[in-house]
């Protein structure tokens, strides 16, 4: 039989756990605080503790505090109706075993409660759990109450307390970069340097010295020594953004700090050592550029210690309400103005759109639909097209990452999308395949067939110059082509 303690004030979930808790193997007890809960701890040596946050008198991020000073290896999950990204990540730092957002439905109830218990049962034979980190006030900005952004949550508080590795990896836009400040604002070196680098914006021959440094005289322009990232940020956390751009020289380098610690600036021999904390995110298929033999297989391995998939926007539609609202009372807060409403149907469309720039994408709408609204409430006629579908609306252009008009396959996936995931499976099977010009070459060929052999209209199809299309008409050999048809 297994032990269950319910700390919760309010008499409705006491009465409803007794009810669903109604079963020979477990047996419920209940307390109305968190006081009353650690008095009975002692002496109940329960198997599991669920419990509510908000309460009257101490609150439970705090009893849950006292609980793992009593006993570091009982089980706790918390419960509460105000999910805020905040509350989640303490609770997991504090050591919380789960985190579960009220109302939730008794069926996940109870398979939460299996799997804990059967946790609570393999922990007995291993050593005790370390609790974490004493909270900070930290408030990280990341919204979400989705369940895949509350498995980021918690997945961020399980890890922000180690000095493992982590590796952030999700579509352009969803929050890789705010993530990673959470992890580095939630560990233990949070008072030591957090240098960002991207590694695609800087170019190739650079990046290895503006990582590692450079020794005067050991490349042209090298006239002065330079002390690089990593060495500047000795006993902190370095974002490694964009990790999949990166020559095989440096990839072996951030291999070897990786292992060793260790490193030698460019141009230099004497090793130099680093307690640096790597953070790596990516928004390319590190696992396809692993078989293509463009990133090391190792230092995949050794980046991927830890995997935090941020999931597309599309794939939490729940949360752009929320982030709406932020977006909102944040940029009001920014022009000291009132923060704007939004109609029913604008929320809607936003729903419904399938967010290929992800959050980004929506902050930028947001923003956008801010300087066009004339009211003080954000109508659908604010939103671009391609939100709203073609012909409603006034637009001025498109300011999303997505293709003007494109198409939508029934997926949710743009039909560009598709195609371009499609040439890629093509590429992988045949090693001699050039996407690009291959490409390029079918769809001038086309646009002329389309066309009668106007140029100036396939060009504008195209949306290239005419001077580009001509350009590309010989490149590619496609007079000779059409002669021949
Ligand atoms: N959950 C969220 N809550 C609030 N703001 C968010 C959230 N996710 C992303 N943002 C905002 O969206 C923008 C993009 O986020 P971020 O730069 O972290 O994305 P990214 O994944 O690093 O994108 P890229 O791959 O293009 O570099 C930022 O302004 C960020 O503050
Ligand atoms: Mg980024």
């Amino acid at each position: 039989m297994s032990k269950l303690l319910l700390i919760d004030d309010e008499e409705d979930v006491q009465y409803s756990f007794k009810r669903i808790f109604d079963v020979p193997e477990i047996e419920l007890t209940t307390a109305s605080s968190g006081e009353e809960g650690l008095k009975i701890i002692p002496k109940l040596k329960p198997d599991l503790v669920l419990m509510d946050i908000r309460m009257g008198g101490m609150n439970g991020l705090e009893t849950l505090r006292r609980i793992r000073q009593m006993d570091s290896r009982l089980l706790v999950i918390l419960m509460t109706a105000y999910g805020t990204t905040q509350t989640a990540i303490e609770a997991m730092k504090l050591g919380a075993y789960d985190y579960l957002l009220k109302p939730f439905d008794v069926l996940k109830l109870k398979e939460i409660v299996a799997r804990a218990l059967k946790a609570a049962h393999d922990m007995r034979q291993v050593v005790s759990y370390q609790p974490l980190l004493e909270s900070e006030d930290y408030e990280s900005g990341i919204v979400g109450r989705s369940e895949p952004m509350q498995t980021v949550f918690k997945l961020i508080g399980q890890v922000a307390g180690t000095d493992a590795t982590v590796l952030i990896t999700g579509e352009s836009g969803t929050g890789k970069e705010l993530v990673a400040r959470a992890i580095y604002h939630h560990s233990n070196r949070n008072t030591q340097p957090f240098l960002a680098v991207n590694c695609a914006a800087i170019p190739e021959q650079l990046l290895e010295s503006e990582l590692f440094g450079h020794e005067r005289g050991s490349f042209t322009g090298a006239t002065v020594q330079r002390v690089g990232k990593f060495e500047q940020c000795n006993a902190g956390t370095i974002f490694l953004d964009e990790i999949g751009d990166m020559t095989p020289a440096t990839q072996t380098k951030i291999l070897r700090v990786l292992q060793s610690g260790t490193f030698e600036r460019v141009g230099g021999n004497s090793p130099i050592s680093v307690d640096v904390r790597v953070i790596a995110a990516t928004n390319k298929p590190l696992e396809e550029a692993v078989a293509a033999r463009q990133f090391r297989e190792d230092l995949f391995y050794r980046l991927n210690v830890v995997r935090l998939q941020i999931p597309p926007l599309r794939e939490r539609r729940k949360d752009v309400r929320l982030l709406v609202n932020y977006f909102l009372k944040k940029f009001a807060r920014d022009q000291k103005t009132a923060p704007k409403s939004v109609s029913g149907d604008v929320i809607k469309a936003l729903e419904q759109y399938h967010w290929p720039g992800n959050v980004r994408e929506l902050e930028n709408i947001v923003r956008r639909a801010l300087v066009v609204a004339k009211g003080d409430a954000i109508l659908s006629s604010d939103l671009p097209v391609e939100i709203t579908g073609a012909g409603t609306g006034a637009t001025t252009g498109p300011v999303t990452m997505s293709a003007p008009g494109a198409a939508q396959s029934e997926t949710g996936v743009p039909e560009v999308v598709m195609l371009a995931r499609r040439l890629f499976q093509w590429a992988r099977k045949d090693p001699k395949v050039k996407i690009l010009p291959a490409v390029e070459r079918e769809l001038v060929l086309q646009a002329l067939k389309e066309t009668n052999g106007n140029q100036v209209q396939a060009a504008k199809m195209l949306g290239m110059t005419r001077a580009t299309l001509r350009k590309r008409i010989e490149r590619f050999d496609i007079q000779r082509e059409l002669k021949l048809q």
